[in-house]
């Protein structure tokens, strides 16, 4: 078991600078995810941790010690990659003892080390079988007993599920959850799925073009987002986001005219903003409601689709107010004629206001968690 500091950690791949200004410290036992879009640096991040890469400058600590220009082998650590590279001519049981009988361990400590850990990743059935004669998921679940055997203290999952069907995924995401119950150890976890990075992660860390964006547990990056990327990254479907304008400020927040018309009321720090401002209210799909168009000078929007997902349904809406069709998440009994016109809000403290550099207004709610 280790901790894991990064410093100041950059990358560079000849004049490219892929990496920057990279500071994270992970704690012992912890379960952190990177999460972030394809090619924002969560494998090149990995690699370095691992020993895979090297660092262009700043400074890697597990478990306290320097370890920029130390071997992969001698990190203690271990890593899975999406794909399981496993040796096609070898049983499973040779496969996971083989980092073993490298080492020089007694044949008494490898059959200790492979029998637990294919107990521990229900296998222990499959031992005499090579890898050909095996499902993807059984395939991948040989890939971390190997892993296991090492007993590293910090182990580094490379998107591990990517290969495995949707029902697949769902249930390794769980024993993911269990093994590190069970074991105990630092887990760094790459993935580009949000909902893999929100179920498993004690901590996430959200990347963009070689960037840290935030880091958080789930809930506050779901209630706190520090910025207009990460909360339209965390959350499915994702944050609707319609253009404004600051009408009025006050102890309650920040009053504003919705693009196209209506007015909405977002509960959020608005002592620094100005009169006029350009702002874009963020508003997840399960907290806008439909309202009478009569009543309140509203947010009116052309109703386009419905998308019946059983328990309840997603709207789609066209404004000019937003770039993107707005969703709402519905009751299944609802019904509309395609084009009429709705009327749509959210509760003040639902709002979520970013600024036109992308920075978010921190929130009131006292209720939820506190922001990073
Ligand atoms: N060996 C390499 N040489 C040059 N550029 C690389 C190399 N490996 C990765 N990169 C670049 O580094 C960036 C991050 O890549 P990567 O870490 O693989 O992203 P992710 O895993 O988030 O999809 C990308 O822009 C990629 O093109
Ligand atoms: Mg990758």
């Amino acid at each position: 078991m280790a901790a894991v500091t990064i410093n100041n950690l950059s990358k560079r791949y000849d004049d490219n600078e892929v990496m920057r200004d990279i500071n994270l410290d992970i704690e012992d036992g912890e379960f952190v995810v990177f999460v972030g879009p394809s090619g924002c640096g969560k494998s090149t991040l990995l690699r370095m941790i691992a020993g895979l890469e090297d660092i262009s400058a700043g400074d890697l600590l597990i478990g306290g010690r320097r370890m920029n220009e130390v071997p992969a082998a001698k990190r203690g650590i271990a890593m899975v990659f999406q794909s399981y590279a496993l040796y096609p001519h070898m049983t499973l049981y040779d496969n996971m003892a083989f980092g073993l009988k490298i080492a020089g361990k007694s044949k008494q400590e490898i059959d200790q080390a492979v029998q637990h850990a294919a107990r521990i990743l229900h296998i222990d059935h499959l031992l005499d079988r090579k890898p050909r004669a095996l499902s993807g998921g059984q395939r991948q679940r040989v890939a971390i007993g190997r892993a296991i055997t090492r007993q590293p203290s910090v182990f580094l999952f490379d998107e591990p599920l990517s290969n495995l069907d949707a029902a697949l995924r769902v249930k390794m995401r769980l024993e993911f959850s269990k093994l590190h119950d069970d074991l105990k150890t630092t887990m760094i976890y790459v993935t580009h799925d949000q909902i893999e990075a929100m179920t498993l992660a004690d901590k996430i860390v959200v990347l963009s073009a070689g960037r840290i964006e935030q880091v958080g547990s789930p809930q506050q990056l779901y209630h706190h987002p520090a910025n207009r990327f990460v909360a339209g990254f965390i959350g499915s479907p994702k944050m609707n986001f319609i253009d404004a304008k600051v009408v009025g400020t006050s102890a309650a927040g920040a009053l504003l005219e919705l693009t196209g018309g209506g007015v909405q009321l977002a509960a959020v720090d608005a002592s620094s903003l100005q009169l006029g401002e350009q702002v874009t209210l963020g508003v997840r799909p399960e907290h806008l409601r439909i309202v009478d168009t009569n009543t309140t000078p509203t947010l009116q929007a052309r109703f386009t689709a419905l998308e019946l997902l059983g328990d309840f349904s997603y709207l789609y809406a066209g404004s000019e107010a937003a770039e993107e069709a707005l969703i709402l998440r519905v009751s299944d009994s609802l019904q509309l004629a395609s084009g009429s016109i709705i009327g749509i809000t959210a509760d003040p403290e639902r709002c979520h206001l970013f600024r036109s550099d992308g920075s978010a207004l921190p929130r009131q709610i006292a209720t939820l968690p506190v922001a990073a």
